[in-house]
C-alpha cells in the first residue's frame, strides 16, 4: 500500500519530533526564557512512537527523520532508534541534531545503519555561536563534526541565514564544503521562533544566497537532486563537498512534497506551515485498532493543502504562525 494525498503525491517521508526540549536557545527557533516545555506524559512514549511509525511504514513511508527540539536530549533515544531500525521496510532512518550530545553515540548509530546526519550549525565562529544559540557549546559541536567526518558519515550542515547575524559568514560556511566532503545547506529563515520580538527578514532568499555564493565561486554547477529534495544542490571547482540552498520560506518544492510530520505534542501535520490535523496521541490512547488509526491518517492526507501558502492560509488569522520550531521539528 502506498499512502497518497489528494494531489497524487506519495507520502514516503515521516518527520518525527521526539521532544520539544533543547540544550540550545537559538533565537530563530525559540525565545531565551519563558518557554514551557511539555510534561513527559504529553509526549508520545517510545512505544507509541514505534507503533505509529510501523503503521506508517505499512502505509508506504520508507524514510523517517528524527527531529526535536534536540533529539539526544530525550533519555534513551538510542534504544528507541535500535527498535525503529529493526523494521526492514524502513529504507532510511536519519537524524537532525545540533551535535552537542551526539558524539558518543556515533559508533552505535553506524551499527544501526544510520549513516547520514544533518548537523545544525549556523556559524564557524565561537563568538557568533554564543550569540545565536545563547550557549557556549561551539567546541562540542565541532568535535562531533570532526568525528562524523572521521567515521565517514554522510553529513549535511544546516545553516539558517539571518540578516545582520551570520550573513557575513556565508562564504566561510561554504568554505567547509570546499575543504570537507560535506553538503553545506543554506536555509531561508522561517517565522517559527515562538516569539513576537524577532521577525524573520526576507533579505536572504534563495536567489540572494546563490548570487552571493557565485560572487566568490563563479557560476555554480547545479547538481541533480532527488525529486523530494528540500535543497537545490550545487558543486564548484576544487570542492570536496557541495552546497545547497533550501527555499524553506519561499516554498518552491511543495509540488513534490512527500512529507508528513508528527510534532512533539503527538499531533499530525500534513504541511510544515499548516495546523494540526490529527491528534495521534489521543487516538492511540483511546485504544483504536491499527486499521482505524490508518483510516484516520488516510482521511487527513486526502485533505492536504497543495502547498505551504495554501496551508498557511488554512490556519486562519486566529492561528498565525509563531510557535517554536522545537515543537514541530522543522
Ligand atoms: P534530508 O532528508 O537530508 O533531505 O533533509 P531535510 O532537508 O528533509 O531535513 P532537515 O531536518 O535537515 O531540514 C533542513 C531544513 O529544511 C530545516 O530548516 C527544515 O525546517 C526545512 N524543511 C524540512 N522539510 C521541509 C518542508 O517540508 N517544507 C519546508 N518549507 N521546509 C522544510
Ligand atoms: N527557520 C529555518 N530553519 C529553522 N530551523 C529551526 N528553526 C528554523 C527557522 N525559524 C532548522 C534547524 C534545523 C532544522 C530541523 O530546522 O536549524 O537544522
Ligand atoms: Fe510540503 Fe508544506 Fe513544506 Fe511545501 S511547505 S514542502 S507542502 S511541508
Amino acid at each position: 500500500m502506498q499512502l497518497k494525498d489528494n494531489f497524487n503525491r506519495s507520502i514516503k517521508y515521516l518527520r518525527l519530533s521526539v521532544t520539544d526540549r533543547c540544550n540550545l536557545r537559538c533565537f530563530y527557533c525559540m525565545p531565551e526564557e519563558g518557554i514551557r516545555f511539555l510534561p513527559k506524559d504529553q509526549l508520545l512514549s517510545y512505544e507509541e512512537l514505534i507503533r505509529i511509525s510501523k503503521l506508517l511504514v505499512d502505509m508506504g513511508v520508507d524514510k523517517i527523520r528524527i527531529t526535536g527540539g534536540e533529539p539526544f536530549v530525550r533519555k534513551d533515544l538510542v534504544y528507541f532508534l535500535e527498535s525503529l531500525a529493526t523494521n526492514e521496510r524502513l529504507r532510511k532512518l536519519s537524524i537532525t541534531t545540533n551535535g552537542i550530545l551526539t558524539k558518543p553515540f556515533l559508533p552505535r548509530l553506524k551499527e544501526l545503519g544510520i549513516d547520514q546526519i544533518n548537523l545544525s550549525l549556523d556559524t564557524v565562529s565561537e563568538k557568533n555561536f554564543k550569540k545565536i544559540t545563547r550557549r557556549d557549546d561551539f567546541k562540542k559541536v565541532m568535535d562531533t563534526f570532526y568525528q562524523l567526518l572521521a567515521d565517514e558519515f554522510k553529513v549535511k550542515i544546516n545553516a539558517v541565514i539571518m540578516e545582520g547575524i551570520n550573513d557575513h559568514e556565508i562564504l566561510d560556511l561554504a568554505g567547509l564544503a570546499a575543504k570537507y566532503p560535506v553538503s553545506v545547506r543554506f536555509i531561508e529563515e522561517m517565522p517559527f521562533n515562538g516569539s513576537d520580538s524577532h521577525r524573520a527578514s526576507l533579505k536572504w532568499g534563495h536567489t540572494a544566497i546563490l548570487n552571493h555564493l557565485q560572487s566568490k565561486y563563479g557560476k555554480l554547477r547545479k547538481l541533480s537532486s532527488q525529486a523530494n529534495s528540500t535543497s537545490e544542490n550545487y558543486s564548484f571547482d576544487g570542492a570536496l563537498g557541495s552546497l545547497g540552498i533550501i527555499a524553506a520560506f519561499s516554498r518552491t518544492f511543495c509540488g513534490t512534497c512527500d512529507r508528513i510530520r508528527i510534532t512533539s505534542t503527538g499531533e499530525m501535520r500534513t504541511c510544515l506551515y499548516g495546523h494540526n490535523v490529527l491528534n495521534i496521541k489521543q487516538i492511540l490512547r483511546e485504544g483504536h485498532s491499527d486499521a482505524s488509526v490508518q483510516k484516520r491518517i488516510s482521511d487527513v492526507v486526502q485533505k492536504r493543502a497543495g502547498d505551504g501558502f495554501e496551508a498557511e492560509k488554512l490556519r486562519g488569522k486566529l492561528n498565525p504562525i509563531g510557535e517554536s520550531m522545537s515543537v514541530i521539528g522543522g
